[in-house]
């Protein structure tokens, strides 16, 4: 089965987390986007939908969905999105697209957070994935030379702003053994506004698309 299946059949089981009355968050990425196609068959229980960035914005606004602020409806029952890599403890990294700092807040504003993913991002330790940070342009030097302090090897992503306006350093090399430690210890760094691991907010549900179908961990 080919990887663009596997993300349509991880999204498809998502919906069944969706029930009457939600007020759903949607996150962002190529999965995400099998997600927002099928989005109109639970429209009917959808409350109001909340999104992490503005390609996922123009994506639910073309299927006729009126996008609402986080601000303005308060927590979320439910936040569906994709992730660059996962383990089975429901750690992550994210960020691969550049929207994790708006992932981020969405993922810690719900009462529910579940990652679809397909098989190929199943990790044993995070890591092999450049680990996306994102950081305001006048401190990219200096949490840089942190970073390679730290072992790691942060590459400026070239030619791309986040949708705060901010830049994003992808760093190479970093061995993740302890990613709930390494995510406090980076989020100590002047000038860093987001760094893509979600171990402090892990996922509750990884839905897991596979060969021989969509395998779930935790609930
Ligand atoms: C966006 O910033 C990311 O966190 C995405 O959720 C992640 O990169 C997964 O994207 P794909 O579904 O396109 O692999």
């Amino acid at each position: 089965m080919d990887q663009a299946q596997k993300k349509r059949n991880a999204a498809k089981a998502s919906l069944e987390y969706i029930q009457d009355g939600y007020i759903l968050g949607i996150g962002t990425g190529s999965t995400v986007n099998a997600l927002i196609e099928l989005l109109p068959s639970v429209r009917n229980k959808i409350d109001a939908v909340v999104s992490s960035s503005v390609a996922t914005t123009e994506k639910l606004e073309q299927l006729g969905f009126e996008v609402a602020t986080l601000n303005a409806v308060g927590d979320l029952d439910l936040y569906i999105d994709g992730a660059d890599e996962a383990t089975k403890h429901m750690h992550l990294i994210k960020g691969g697209g550049g929207a994790l700092t708006r992932e981020k807040v969405l993922a810690g504003a719900a009462r529910k957070f579940v990652c679809i993913i397909d098989d190929s991002k199943l990790v044993g330790m995070l890591g092999r994935f450049p680990l996306p940070i994102e950081v305001i342009p006048m401190a990219q030097s200096f949490v840089s030379r942190r970073l390679v302090r730290m072992r790691g090897q942060p590459i400026w992503r070239e030619n791309f702003v986040t949708d705060n306006g901010n830049h994003i350093l992808d760093v190479h090399n970093l061995q993740i053994t302890n990613p709930l430690e390494l995510e406090s210890r980076i989020n100590q760094i002047p000038g860093i506004v987001c760094v893509g691991i979600f171990a402090n907010r892990p996922a509750d549900v990884l839905l897991i698309a596979e060969d021989s179908g969509v395998r779930t961990i935790g609930a």
